[in-house]
């Protein structure tokens, strides 16, 4: 089932997302389904509360980049392999330096900015069996999670730019939550006006 994407403004966007029980019901139904709605707005991630669900799962699926020419040998095989789901995660610790690299989110069509973050992260997690992993990224793929784990934070990566910035895009993002865009997918707009 591909659900529809929740777009910037909506509060599920601003909350923390909680951790899930094992048992928690319909767990591999919903993680398939996650996938199909990245794979339908062509997606490399997707969390949780972009389909309007608080709980701290995200997926990714870097395998695209596998033939993008812009990157080194290394980072296509690396990324070629690069489809995870990451439930209950938390960021331990990120360092090295900051780096830049332009990002967009399906939350906020039609927005691309330059973001700097650091470039390593060690994540702990639990994959869809729960079973526990300690793991360290860097590049590309820290990149995508810190995107992604930033969503079950309540956290989007406009928050991330210069204040000059934000205000440069504001209204960009009033449009978006007011659904005054296109999107190649179907969204949810929280300030949208009700047809009748
Ligand atoms: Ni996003």
């Amino acid at each position: 089932m591909i659900y529809p994407i929740v777009a910037y403004g909506d509060p599920v966007l601003r909350k923390k997302a909680q951790d899930i029980p094992a048992d928690f019901p319909g767990l591999s139904a919903l993680i398939d389904d996650m996938f199909e709605t990245m794979y339908g707005a062509s997606g490399i991630g997707l969390a949780a509360p972009q389909i309007g669900k608080s709980i701290r799962i995200f997926i990714v699926d870097a395998t695209p980049f596998e033939d993008d020419e812009d990157l080194s040998e290394a980072d296509r095989k690396m990324l070629g392999q690069f489809k995870k789901v990451f439930i209950n995660a938390e960021i331990i610790q990120e360092r090295g330096d900051e780096w830049v690299f332009n990002e967009g989110c399906l939350s906020i069509p039609d927005i691309r900015e330059d973001v700097f973050r650091k470039d390593e992260i060690t994540i702990r997690y639990v994959d869809a069996d729960f079973k526990e992993y300690t793991e360290v990224y860097s590049g590309i793929a820290a990149r995508i999670i810190q995107h992604e784990y930033d969503h079950i934070e309540g956290i989007l990566f406009t928050d991330h730019l210069s204040a000059l910035k934000k205000r440069m895009i504001k209204g960009k993002l009033t449009q978006i939550s007011k659904g005054q865009i296109r999107a190649d997918y179907r969204m949810k707009y929280p300030l949208a006006k009700k047809k009748r």
